[in-house]
């Protein structure tokens, strides 16, 4: 079957080749360095934000990315205030926002939601979070946070310590990682919430090494690069699992005394309990640096994906099945039934193209 095409759409930033990337960060360093000269770029030109779940950070540095561009912003952050509370379907509304939009961002707490929206939507589209899938503008924020503070993406060894399985931060940003020269992941975690096995098979494909770990103490001096994350609560089956892990890994100034002296911590944020209070002091804490880089390299991205409108990305590149099923429960075909289902891959074994997971043949 052809690559199906819409609009230029970020739902991954691995459907990009990583000269694209670099280039955004670049950009971002430049309106970093002027921001000024960048206030009318965007002028006449409309945001919609669909904030599905949650989100400060995220949100607010996209909309002030717009702002300080010249554009303007429409959207909603409490689908509880919008037609979606109607029972509106996905389709639908991101349809309608997309012909009042010249750009739209969303977030959504299911995995393969934002390509879903991609499909039919009228103009291009950014995806800010789908479920514990992905989230590819955090990853171009922690690569400009790399690049400016460690100077190289290449080379670097970076921890990751917390919730594996479900941080879609995490997924995106290993998945980038693996394609930079040098890098070695340390995966710090409990089995329970290790990483999912589709990332695992990426990183194997990609030729890098890695480690798995449970121990934060033994990991922390080896590392140049340690990315905290919460526990995701939200995303586990129970209140009850998710007690069972809270409290796992906790940064300190007594493990961070054991780390090197180059080492910079990031987060995506927001923390819970997962980095004391007393390491913001520290000058190797990074992580409230890194959430002002997002504004910037968002600024890059929206004004990249505005110009380059005409660039032509596929959407999917393997084929509708009608009877296959995805595996991932989770996943946006299970609750928007009206999806085609979409699947790569060869006779035995199908990845789904929303989630990504791997399902056997029926
Ligand atoms: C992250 C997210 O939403 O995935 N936050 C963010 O976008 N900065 C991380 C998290 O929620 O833990």
């Amino acid at each position: 079957m052809a690559n199906i095409y819409n609009n230029l759409n970020l739902i991954d930033l691995n459907d990009f080749p990583v000269n694209w990337w670099t280039g955004l960060l670049d950009k971002a360093h430049d309106i970093m360095s002027d921001p000024a000269a960048y206030s009318e770029s965007c002028k006449g030109k409309i945001m919609g934000t669909l904030f599905y779940e949650p989100s400060t950070r995220t949100q607010m540095s996209f909309q002030t990315a717009m702002l300080r561009l010249g554009g303007t912003i429409i959207g909603f952050d409490n689908p509880a205030t919008s037609s979606v509370a109607k029972g509106e379907n996905i389709k639908d509304t991101t349809k309608i926002v997309s012909g009042y939009a010249d750009i739209m961002v969303m977030r959504h707490p299911v995995a393969g939601s934002v390509k879903a929206a991609a499909l039919t939507a009228d103009c291009p589209v950014i995806n800010a979070g789908d479920g514990g899938h992905l989230h590819p503008t955090q990853t171009l924020t922690d690569l400009l946070t790399l690049r400016e503070e460690k100077g190289t993406l290449e080379n670097l060894c970076i921890g990751f310590c917390g919730d594996l399985k479900n941080g879609r931060t995490v997924h995106s940003l290993i998945k980038a990682m693996s394609c930079f020269k040098g890098t070695s992941f340390v995966l710090i975690s409990t089995p329970e919430l290790s990483l999912p096995a589709y990332v695992k098979t990426f990183l194997s494909a990609s030729g890098h090494s890695y480690k798995e770990v449970s121990s934060l103490d033994d990991a922390v001096g080896m590392l140049d690069v340690l990315y905290m994350t919460r526990i995701q609560r939200e995303r586990f089956s129970s209140p009850e699992e998710y007690e069972k892990q809270k409290g796992c890994y906790i940064l300190d100034n007594k493990k961070m005394a054991k780390a090197k002296d180059s080492m910079i911590v990031l987060h995506p944020l927001p923390r819970v309990d997962e980095i004391a209070i007393e390491v913001d002091d520290d000058p190797r804490a990074m992580y409230f640096k890194q959430a002002k880089y997002g504004m910037y390299v968002r600024m890059a991205l929206i004004l990249t994906m505005l110009e380059e409108s005409t660039m032509k990305v596929p959407l999917i590149t393997g084929r509708a099945y009608k009877h296959q099923i995805c595996s991932n429960p989770l996943c946006i075909t299970h609750k928007e039934t009206y999806l085609p289902h979409y699947f790569r891959g060869d006779s035995t074994m199908l990845e789904c193209e929303y989630c990504d997971e791997r399902t056997l043949v029926e």
